[in-house]
């Protein structure tokens, strides 16, 4: 381990690309792998401004967790949100006790499940990123979209300076809760119907899909402005225009993009359902989320995707 490395856990698509970030700063970066280690450096895969495609190699130490040795004060974790609080678990001992531990996952829930296990003194940020990435190898990454990401604190020890703000320029920012009520509503549309639909991120902004997308955004928006619904203090005043403009935002710059959960359904892997649909769901009860509740029985259903998606597009 060199001195003041940042750990970062998961070498997946995001873990791979946070991992070229943070050493761009300069900063020595060790990658947690979960079985295979590669032995190459680590590639990134990107387009320049001219449009014709660039690969840029990151000297970056790739390990796992039976070579991991100190204690790292600096941690990001990027994993699926059901494997978040095991992945945390299984490096516990491997983290200072007054480190930063921060997380970028999809979904909602995880992130919170996180705060108990948490040595006293640390320090949890929150991240959500909307960029694409597509994992082309155990230590390959293409970039496959522009997004943006932002990390807020969401656990803070009244007794640790160390991780006060975030070692990495211009993501820090004030307002974190609302960025994952609003990241949760871009993944509750755009992963759900990509992976039902078997289509890319960008179609669904074009038909069959479109009208599914527009309900499932009203829907949302309607939730989030319930007296009932508990986290409505955490998103503020949002209506079904801003909503729409951001997710088909993401929508277009990530056109080309499979998402994770097009993609998990695809390999037969496990899905973020839970944490996303799931989340409201279980939140939005007594039917206020009809669209949500649907794509929540399609994704634990996936044996019968195509009668999942013939009823949705009755509906709509
Ligand atoms: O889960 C994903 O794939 C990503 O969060 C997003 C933003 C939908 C882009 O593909």
């Amino acid at each position: 381990m060199t001195k003041d490395a940042w750990l970062v856990v998961g070498n997946g698509a995001i873990g791979l690309l946070w991992a070229s970030k943070l050493r761009q700063l300069e900063q020595p970066v060790t990658v947690l792998c979960r079985s295979d280690v590669p032995n190459g450096m680590l590639t990134v895969e990107d387009l320049d401004e001219e449009g014709s495609q660039q690969q840029t190699q990151y000297d970056v130490e790739f390990i796992t967790k039976e070579q991991l040795e100190g204690k790292y004060t600096k941690v990001l974790l990027c994993t699926k949100a059901f494997d978040l609080v095991d992945a945390y678990l299984d490096i516990r001992k491997h983290t200072k006790k007054r480190g930063l531990i921060a997380t970028l996952c999809n979904g909602l829930g995880a992130q919170q499940d996180l705060i108990p296990h948490l040595k006293k003194q640390q320090n949890l940020w929150a991240g959500i990123t909307s960029e694409g990435a597509l994992k082309l190898d155990s230590n390959r990454v293409k970039k496959t979209g522009n997004g943006d990401a932002f990390f807020g604190l969401l656990a803070q020890s009244e007794s640790n300076l160390y991780g006060d703000s975030f070692p990495y320029p211009d993501v820090q920012c004030h307002n974190i809760e609302r960025r994952l009520l609003e990241k949760l509503a871009v993944n509750a549309v755009i992963n759900p119907l990509t992976a039902i639909f078997s289509v890319r991120n960008g179609q669904v902004l074009e038909d069959p899909v479109k009208p599914i997308f527009e309900a499932a955004i009203d829907e949302l928006a309607n939730v989030m402005q319930l007296d009932s619904f508990k986290f409505k203090t955490m998103v503020g005043d949002i209506t079904s225009e801003q909503l729409n403009m951001r997710i088909a935002n993401v929508a277009r710059l990530t056109a080309m993009n499979c998402s994770s959960m097009y993609e998990d359904v695809r390999h037969n892997r496990q899905t973020e359902n839970e944490y996303i649909s799931g989340f409201f769901h279980r939140e939005a009860p007594n039917a206020s989320a009809p669209l949500q509740d649907a794509f929540y029985a399609a994704l634990n259903d996936q044996a019968h995707l195509e009668e999942h998606k013939k009823k949705l597009l009755a509906m709509h």
